[in-house]
């Protein structure tokens, strides 16, 4: 089985937009990021399911980004940061010094995400399990088993909703939208479906890119020693820096999905009206032509074609909540000691990106 940023690399090698099996998927750097910011020819409304904003174009998408952006503001953000490092040096001290990066990164995702929206602790092993069976699910490709989770994911937030929501839940239940002026309350199903947008993606996302950078401090012995002494040094923006570049080299947040709303030349091909096309952004952000070899770490020369937060007016508000919660992964990883692989790191199965597993062993450090 090859895995998905293998099968981006080579058929980004044959081109940089291909067709097949009806729709049509963008491989290249300039060319992801020419759809990313083109959303009048690339519509994001592609299902019938209301996805607040993701699924959302124009002045809507305007209208429920400014309140999605309220709450993901580096204002509201930034204060969490201390306890998301205390999560992680306390998610930490309990790994012992054999471990898989996932599991460490899965408890570090599910207790920042549930403390900066203010869930209970009771609802861990729930969310934990959800993790897994996400994973199963995206590995299988079985549709039914796909929408069954998330229906699944669906009921554990209309729960929270009705039971505990916590004050940041409670401050976006009690959040409007504009419409036609006027500010009116957001109905229940926008509320589920924010919240829906912010978590399920976040726990994955979060839990893999936790996997990728323990799976690069293991195997860049060099550079983690740097890492660590920025770490002492108080260099926060040099850390925030490498964890965009290490993404970069393997990103495990995917593709997005655009409907064309017009004929449009893409790359020499004739894309029709009404084409589905997936923007491949693990292969865009190893793109040789806007990088070079893409497996060179280099955080500053390669940070403005970086798309791993996507481009244009749809591009990820959750940045800095993410940016935060990874530092406070990679903090507590190498101030843990000296990682090396404890075995082979699994790669995940397409059509899901990163690892499955990445044992992990360290040698603590002495004071
Ligand atoms: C490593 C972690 C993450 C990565 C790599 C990532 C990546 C992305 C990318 C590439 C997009 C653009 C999608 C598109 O153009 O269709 C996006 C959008 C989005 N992300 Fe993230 N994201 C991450 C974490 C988060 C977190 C923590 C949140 C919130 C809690 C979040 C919320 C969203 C939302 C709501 C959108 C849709 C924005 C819109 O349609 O205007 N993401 N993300």
């Amino acid at each position: 089985m090859t895995d998905a940023r293998t099968l981006g690399d080579r058929s980004l090698a044959r081109c940089p937009v291909s067709h097949d099996s009806g729709s049509w998927t963008v491989w290249g750097n300039e060319e992801a990021r020419r759809v990313a910011e083109d959303p009048a020819t690339f519509s994001s409304r592609v299902s019938r399911h209301l996805s607040v904003p993701n699924g959302m174009d124009g002045d809507e998408h305007r209208r429920f980004r400014a309140v999605i952006d309220r709450h993901l503001s580096d204002d509201a953000i930034r204060p969490l940061y201390p306890e998301f490092e205390r999560i992680a040096l306390d998610v930490d001290a309990t790994m012992g010094d054999s471990f898989d990066a996932n599991v460490f990164g899965s408890l570090v995702a599910v207790r920042c995400q549930s403390s900066w929206l203010g869930w209970d602790e009771s609802y861990e092993d729930e969310l934990l399990a959800w993790i897994s069976e996400n994973q199963a699910a995206t590995r299988s490709g079985v549709y039914a088993r796909t929408a069954a989770v998330a229906e699944q994911f669906e009921s554990i937030v209309r729960r929270i909703v009705a039971d505990t929501p916590g004050a940041a839940t409670a401050a976006l239940m009690a959040d409007t939208v504009e419409e036609d002026g006027a500010q009116r309350p957001l109905t229940p199903a926008e509320i589920v479906s924010i919240l829906r947008n912010w978590t399920a993606g976040d726990l994955g996302s979060i839990t893999y890119s936790i996997g990728i950078v323990a799976h690069f401090l293991a195997t860049h012995h060099a550079i983690a020693g740097d890492l660590r002494r920025s770490d002492e040094e108080g260099g926060t923006r040099a850390l925030d820096m490498a964890l965009d570049e290490i993404l970069r080299i393997d990103d495990p947040f995917l593709t997005n999905r655009r409907r064309t709303t017009a004929d449009v030349t893409l790359a020499g091909q004739d894309i029709p009206a009404d084409s589905l096309v997936h923007i491949h952004w693990t292969a865009a952000n190893r793109d040789p032509r806007a990088f070079g070899d893409p497996d060179a770490y280099d955080p500053v020369g390669n940070a403005p074609r970086n798309l791993v937060y996507g481009a244009g007016p749809h591009v990820c508000p959750g940045r800095t909540l993410s940016t935060l919660e990874l530092r406070a992964a990679l903090v507590a990883l190498l101030r843990g000691g000296d990682l090396t692989l404890n075995g082979v790191a699994a790669r995940e199965e397409a059509p899901a990106g990163g690892y499955s597993s990445v044992p992990v062993r360290r040698v603590p450090r002495r004071p």
